[in-house]
């Protein structure tokens, strides 16, 4: 089972409705402080990872200028999971489109998505879950 269908799996009884995304996950291990660690190796070749956090989840991202950000894979709309589609993300429930940086493209969301503050650390990105 690819962790994609393990979240599919865990997240369906909370009535969350999640779509197949192509983008690889990582689940870090449980945090102390808040602070969600990922190794940068788990980023990507095209700079992209889903960090699954339980019962939420953020697209880490490396920009092309080469700093890392952060973004909510939680809707703003009303809390599904959205999940990348290309160049997108994509909310299955009522058909939201966000840009990778969360900015709404069409709703029935209207507020963008949550951006994170990502600090880099030597080979590990710290990523800070009160909003950038
Ligand atoms: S919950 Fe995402 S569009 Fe409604």
């Amino acid at each position: 089972m690819t962790s994609l269908c393990r979240r599919t799996v865990l997240l369906a009884p909370l009535g969350y409705l999640v779509a197949c995304s192509t983008a690889r996950w990582y689940r870090p291990p449980p945090s102390k402080d808040g602070v969600v660690r990922v190794p940068l190796v788990e980023l990507e070749p095209d700079g992209f990872v889903q960090v699954e956090l339980g019962h939420d989840a953020f697209l880490l991202q490396r920009e092309p200028n080469g700093d890392l950000s952060a973004v909510t894979l939680t809707c703003s709309h009303q809390g599904c999971a959205v999940s990348k589609r290309r160049d997108e993300l994509v909310c299955p429930c009522h058909g939201s489109r966000f840009d990778l940086h969360g900015a709404v493209l069409n709703g029935p969301a209207t507020e963008p998505l949550t951006r994170y503050r990502v600090v880099v650390d030597g080979t590990t990105a710290l990523v800070y879950r009160e909003r950038a």
